[in-house]
């Protein structure tokens, strides 16, 4: 990744500020913003710097499906990107982050509930949508499930 920008991984501290102002704006800032799966056994947060700032995050666990078939699934969560820096290609660089740890630690596949207005994101790297549009309870906002084989994602 070219300067000014540096991808990291980065910990469940440091992915709060962007959690907040991009994901759940008007919440207390005190409030830690934590994902069910943030503390389980190989999450791993990554993330883009520019200087010292975290401009864009995402999150990713190991997690079966939620149709409990398969094996090897990942879940990725609380994907964000400050929205000065949007469109820069940074969310797909932290995707890729997110698949090149799952891949690395036996991930085969992954999930995620995706906003209705980020759908297209995640289409563009190639994931799919699977199932019907559903209203997610902590947000309140219309989402689809998508999901990504990781084998046919370019880790290098
Ligand atoms: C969705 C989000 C993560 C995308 O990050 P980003 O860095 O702007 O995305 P990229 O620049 O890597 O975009 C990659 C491609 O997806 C497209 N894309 C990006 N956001 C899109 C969107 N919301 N709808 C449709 N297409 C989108 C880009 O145009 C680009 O296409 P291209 O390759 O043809 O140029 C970011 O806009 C964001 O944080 N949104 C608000 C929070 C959110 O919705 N998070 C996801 C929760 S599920």
């Amino acid at each position: 990744m070219s300067d000014p920008y540096d991808l990291v991984e980065l910990s469940l501290d440091e992915v709060q500020a962007l959690r907040h102002v991009v994901l759940r704006p008007g919440l207390d800032e005190q409030i830690v913003v934590e994902s069910c799966n943030d503390h389980l056994e190989g999450a791993a947060h990554f993330g883009v710097r520019e200087g010292g700032a975290v401009i864009a995050i995402g999150s990713i666990s190991p997690d079966p499906h939620p149709s409990g078939g398969g094996f090897g699934w990942w879940r990725l969560r609380m994907m964000a990107v400050h929205p000065d820096f949007a469109g820069k290609g940074l969310g797909s660089v932290v995707l890729g982050a997110c698949a090149r740890h799952a891949a690395e630690n036996g991930g085969v596949a992954m999930w995620a509930n995706a906003r209705m207005t980020a759908v297209g994101f995640y289409m563009r790297n190639g994931w799919m949508f699977d199932g019907e549009e559903f209203v997610d309870a902590d947000t309140q906002l219309p989402h689809l499930r998508m999901t990504r084989m990781i084998g046919n994602v370019k880790l290098t």
